[in-house]
């Protein structure tokens, strides 16, 4: 049914393109967790809303619709975009990275430390979902809140209550469904687009290898596999331990969020104005040619599958330009790497930048694609001695380091698996005996990233650095030591025949004689992210990197927003996309408020 619709819509709005005439009250660019779920609202709360997606609709594939096949969907060309960025702009220390990816002369690729011959270095692969519903629909669907901290110090550099963590759980609340705590539990919510889970925790009732480490886990670090990490408890960014591992999954196991609120809006019987155009890839926003101040209309779209060259099908067609125009505001939802581009493309950005590419500067705002960041990410993986029985089971576990600033510094799960990081065709399989505590550390220290233009064509993607641990790295890579020492005890809690545990990274070996310089090099040498944020930043006017006012409004500019993980200052805790559901609710309630005074006043 939504199938037919969106094809419907793509029909319909195609043969009605409209040069002048805007159709639409709302043009919201990319389907990610920020536009898809704000498109929504906005048509249903009565507005015509037009989302634009470069990807196609994935829903009713089996790779994105079950999310226990996430790693098929992020290694899918049906969706991939393939991203090859930089971690630091230091040659010597970018070579020694593993998974190094490679073009070699066949076109193949190759990752690793010895390329064929005549290879070309692409860089470290980030990859990204360009479909409907974003990388909602690739990834491994945790869901986590950020400490309330992290909220309260927007609400402290705008000076905009409304950011408050008090104020934005209800913002959680609308767009839970939860599954795993009793009904009424306070704090969460039971009719909103997320349906959220945690991974089975009856594997602990088995006699099992996984049981017994998982035990030896517990009794490292206390806590149990329910838990609930997303908890309203007033101390919860100091609880530390094993939690249930929340996930934006159904009882069935199905993906929910950004993808399926789209198409049950599009399928409600009450007809609401949305129209979804697939295959769509947004070059730039257009302005009014007579406001004295810059002024959003609409935007221009190059039409077409596989236009932007991230896309592995991507075979050197140009798309059909068209026009669209939008009677009250653009909001720009590309995402982390495509936001900044966006808006650059479009005249907003560093001038000096613009200037390289003769694109004439409608907003000089130098912040544009500043302040990249993510989260660090890392891993204690170890072979047993014996292949391991029991269903694999993960679970989450919270750790506050010796020197962690305030709050709880990292986000662990751990299960029968191997994850280090992202490669084309990744992960590495290691075997039945395999066992990991993967490891996000939250909070980086260093925002000096940054996504500037390649060149003024639109299907080109921007340069990526991320410039880790710049500031701070020391103390970084400290805690995620001493996460790393953590979970190396827990793990070889167990003991024989399950142990003695011969470890991969970061100290290989049976017997660890590794100082911890050495490990700390390695963290720093092999640290992986796929959080990527803050390329648009919110924050005050005087803050002269700011893109975004409190309200998602692009500094000096009308009518034109971004909702998407680029708009927060800093990367929300350890999982970003429960966060920008809630940016998108946000937004919503700020949009509609200005839409109605507007109306009100007219
Ligand atoms: C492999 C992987 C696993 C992850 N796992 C987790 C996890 O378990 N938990 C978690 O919290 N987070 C996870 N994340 C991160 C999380 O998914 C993202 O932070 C989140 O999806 C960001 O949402 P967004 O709306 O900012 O952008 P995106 O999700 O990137 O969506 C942007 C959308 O805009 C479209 N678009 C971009 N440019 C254009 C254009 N010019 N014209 C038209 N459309 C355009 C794209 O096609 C895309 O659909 C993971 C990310 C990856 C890559
Ligand atoms: C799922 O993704 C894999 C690549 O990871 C691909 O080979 C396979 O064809 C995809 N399956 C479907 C049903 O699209
Ligand atoms: C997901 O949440 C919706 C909204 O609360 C609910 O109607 C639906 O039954 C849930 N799905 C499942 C499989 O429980
Ligand atoms: C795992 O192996 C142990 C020892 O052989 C056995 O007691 C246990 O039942 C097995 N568990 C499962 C889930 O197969
Ligand atoms: C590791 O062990 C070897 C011998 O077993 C020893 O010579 C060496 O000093 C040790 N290295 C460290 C860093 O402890």
């Amino acid at each position: 049914m939504a199938i037919q619709l969106l094809t419907l819509g793509l029909f319909l709005v195609a043969g009605a393109v409209a040069e002048t005439a805007a159709t639409y009250d709302y043009i919201v660019v990319g389907s990610g967790p920020g536009g898809a779920p704000l498109a929504a609202n906005l048509a249903k709360a009565g507005y015509p809303t037009l989302l634009l997606e470069a990807g196609d609709d994935l829903g009713n594939n089996k790779n994105y619709s079950e999310m226990a096949n996430f790693n098929l969907a992020a290694n899918d060309d049906k969706s991939r975009w393939d991203f090859f960025v930089k971690h630091s702009s230091d040659e010597e220390r970018e070579s020694k990275y593993e998974h190094m990816t490679w073009r070699k002369p066949d076109g193949s690729f190759y990752v690793g430390l010895e390329p064929p011959e005549g290879s070309e270095q692409l860089g470290i692969y980030y990859p990204r979902s360009a479909t409907l519903g974003g990388c909602a629909m690739h990834n491994g669907g945790v869901c986590a809140l950020p400490s309330d901290d992290d909220w309260d110090a927007i609400a402290e550099s705008t000076g905009d209550k409304s950011w408050l963590a008090k104020n934005m759980r209800q913002y959680f609340e609308r767009i839970e469904t939860a599954h795993y705590v009793p009904p009424g539990t306070p704090g969460h919510g039971y009719s909103g687009y997320v349906n959220v889970t945690i991974s089975d925790p009856t594997f602990m009732q088995q006699t099992s290898d996984i049981q017994e480490i998982a035990s030896g886990i517990i009794k490292t670090v206390g806590g149990d596999v329910t838990r609930d990490i997303n908890s309203l408890d007033a101390d919860r960014d100091q609880q530390t331990g094993v939690f249930g591992l929340a996930g934006h999954a159904d009882p069935n196991g199905h993906r929910t969020g950004s993808n399926t609120y789209v198409r049950a809006t599009l399928d409600d019987p009450a007809k609401y104005p949305l129209t979804v155009q697939l295959q769509s890839l947004v070059t730039k926003v257009l302005f009014s040619k007579n406001a004295k101040t810059p002024t959003a209309i609409g935007v221009e779209v190059l039409r077409g599958q596989s236009l932007y060259k991230a896309d592995p099908r991507y075979n050197g067609a140009k798309g059909e330009v068209v026009k669209i125009f939008a009677n009250k505001e653009v909001i720009v939802s590309g995402g982390t790497f495509n936001t900044p581009q966006i808006l650059k493309l479009s005249g907003i950005g560093p001038a000096k930048e613009l200037k390289k590419f003769d694109i004439p500067v409608v907003k000089d705002l130098p912040g544009v694609g500043e302040r990249l960041a993510d989260n660090y990410e890392g891993g204690l993986l170890a072979l047993a001695s014996k292949p391991l029985n029991g269903s694999s089971g993960p679970f989450a576990v919270q750790l506050k380091t010796p020197t962690a600033r305030k709050n709880r510094n990292i986000y662990g799960w751990c299960k029968s698996f191997s994850f280090e990081g992202f490669w084309p065709g990744f992960p590495t399989e290691y075997g039945p005996s395999q066992y990991e505590c993967a490891f996000v550390h939250m909070n980086p220290r260093s925002q000096a990233g940054y996504v500037h233009l390649r060149s003024d064509d639109p299907q080109e993607p921007p340069e990526i650095n991320f410039e880790f641990f710049k500031h701070g790295g020391d103390e970084d890579l400290t805690e995620m030591l001493d996460a790393a020492k953590t979970f190396r005890k827990a793990i070889t809690s167990a003991g024989e025949p399950i142990g003695p545990f011969n470890e991969k990274h970061p100290c290989p070996g049976v017997k660890q004689n590794c100082t911890d310089a050495a490990q700390k090099e390695f963290l720093k040498l092999q640290t992986y992210s796929h959080h990527a944020a803050s390329t648009c930043g919110i924050g005050p006017a005087h803050d002269k990197l700011a893109v975004l006012d409190s309200k998602f409004r692009v500094h000096g500019v009308k009518n034109l927003r971004v909702v998407d993980a680029s708009a927060f200052p800093a990367v929300p805790g350890a999982f970003p996309v429960c966060p920008v559901f809630m940016l998108a609710e946000k937004a919503t309630d700020d949009i509609l408020r200005d839409a109605k005074s507007a109306s009100s006043s007219a």
